[in-house]
């Protein structure tokens, strides 16, 4: 049993898909480990760290992913990487399948078994195994980073003998894993923070969190939230409630940092260019919905974008931005759900494909895409 770690394709990509610790775990379980040279290198991992967990240093892709049995990864395979693949390999990554249902379908020609770790379902056992959790909860936090970073003033209130220095005023938007972090954070930093969120069940998550929760709670807002825990998109009156009180509200606050999304379907727009305006010169907003569209009007992916004296921070992959910490967590998620399919009595593969976890994330497989989201009409 094979494993192979190839070094990310992609050059914006720090992460990657194996730290020492889950390597050593692997090689317990008697597989062995492929490497390739630098794979590390935007976590701070060194060879010789992964060498002495007990992995092979390959010293190319072509090396790393030859004969392997399972590929992890951070991000979807290339064309280029799934030549290099067998057929029947298992791939493990963050595939972001929607809107690219071509490398989909390339994938599933290639042969190999993609699984989508995003779509874990979020139940007690697949907790560890939930990439999306450990990754938004990094860019919740470093959300709060970037902000102190662009302000040019202090978060805490500091009294000191030259004068005291107000607390940093905080409104974070959206108050799922990565908006509840961001709070946390930026309580822990001193600011004075706020939040808001369309689902009921987040305003006690707020305020055990030392925040205050600002909302619109109607009748619709009592019905916002899904079964599965996710937000519904909310009616343009709703919308409109929103924006009044948000627009007041905004323009006290010198650090916004919004994290609002609605599971298929863009981001939802929450702050407008003149609210943006309506803020005082110096402030930052922080919009974590970016590339999904944005919750900020101006936001700009990529780019720290100045609008008068306003700055719009739009990083893209911000759990790569805090790569080491996001790699340690996204490695760990992905040694969870693959050690369910190891066999440890023979030490070999053995895939349960009636398990739950397997058919929520297996795209495609045996040359066909399998998954009821992508799968062509009519099923093969
Ligand atoms: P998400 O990333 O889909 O959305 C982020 C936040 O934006 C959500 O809290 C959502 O309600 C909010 N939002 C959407 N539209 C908004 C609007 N118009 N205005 C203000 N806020 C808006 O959500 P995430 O972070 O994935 O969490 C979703 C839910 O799943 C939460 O209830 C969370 O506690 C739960 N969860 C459960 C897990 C488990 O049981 N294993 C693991 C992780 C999360």
């Amino acid at each position: 049993m094979k494993i192979a770690i190839p070094t990310e394709t992609d050059p914006t990509e720090t992460r990657v898909a194996a730290t020492p610790e889950t390597v050593k775990k692997f090689v317990g379980l008697g597989a062995t480990v492929a490497v390739e040279a630098g794979a590390g290198a935007g976590s701070r991992i060194l060879d010789a760290d992964y060498a002495a967990a007990g992995a092979t240093i390959a010293p190319d892709a072509t090396a790393t992913l030859a004969d392997a049995d399972v590929v992890l990864k951070v991000r979807r395979p290339t064309p280029d990487e799934l030549k290099l693949m067998k057929r029947g390999a298992l791939v493990v990554a963050a595939i972001d399948p929607y809107g690219h249902e071509d490398d989909v379908k390339a994938m599933a020609e290639a042969g190999v078994a993609a699984f989508a770790m995003e779509f874990m379902p979020r139940i007690t056992r697949a907790q560890v195994m939930d990439i999306l959790s450990s990754q938004a909860n990094l860019a919740g936090y470093q959300a709060v980073i970037d902000a102190a970073s662009n302000y040019g003033r202090a978060l805490p209130m500091m009294m000191t003998a030259a004068g005291t220095i107000p607390a940093a005023r905080v409104f974070v938007m959206g108050a799922g894993v990565a908006g509840l972090q961001a709070i946390a954070t930026a309580r822990r930093m001193g600011a004075v923070v706020t939040a808001t969120d369309v689902r009921p069940a987040a305003k006690e998550q707020v305020e055990s969190l030392g925040a205050k929760f600002v909302a619109v709670e109607d009748e619709e807002f009592k019905q916002a939230e899904t079964a599965g825990g996710y937000a519904k998109e909310m009616s343009a009156e709703y919308r409109a409630k929103q924006a009044a009180l948000v627009a007041e509200h905004i323009k006290k606050q010198d650090i916004v940092i919004t994290t609002a999304l609605i599971p298929g379907r863009p981001a939802p727009r929450l702050v407008t260019a003149e609210m943006v305006a309506s803020m005082k010169p110096g402030s930052v907003l922080v919009d974590l919905a970016v590339e999904r569209g944005g919750n900020v009007e101006g936001a700009k992916p990529g780019e720290v974008a100045a609008v008068g004296d306003v700055k719009i921070v739009g990083h893209l992959n911000v759990p790569g931005r805090i790569a080491a910490s996001a790699s340690a967590l996204y490695a760990r998620n992905l040694y969870a759900f693959v050690e369910t399919m190891i066999d440890k009595a023979n030490k070999t593969l053995a895939v349960n494909w009636d398990d739950d976890l397997v058919k929520a994330t297996n795209l495609t497989r045996d040359g066909a895409v399998v998954h009821p989201a992508f799968a062509p009409k009519g099923g093969s």
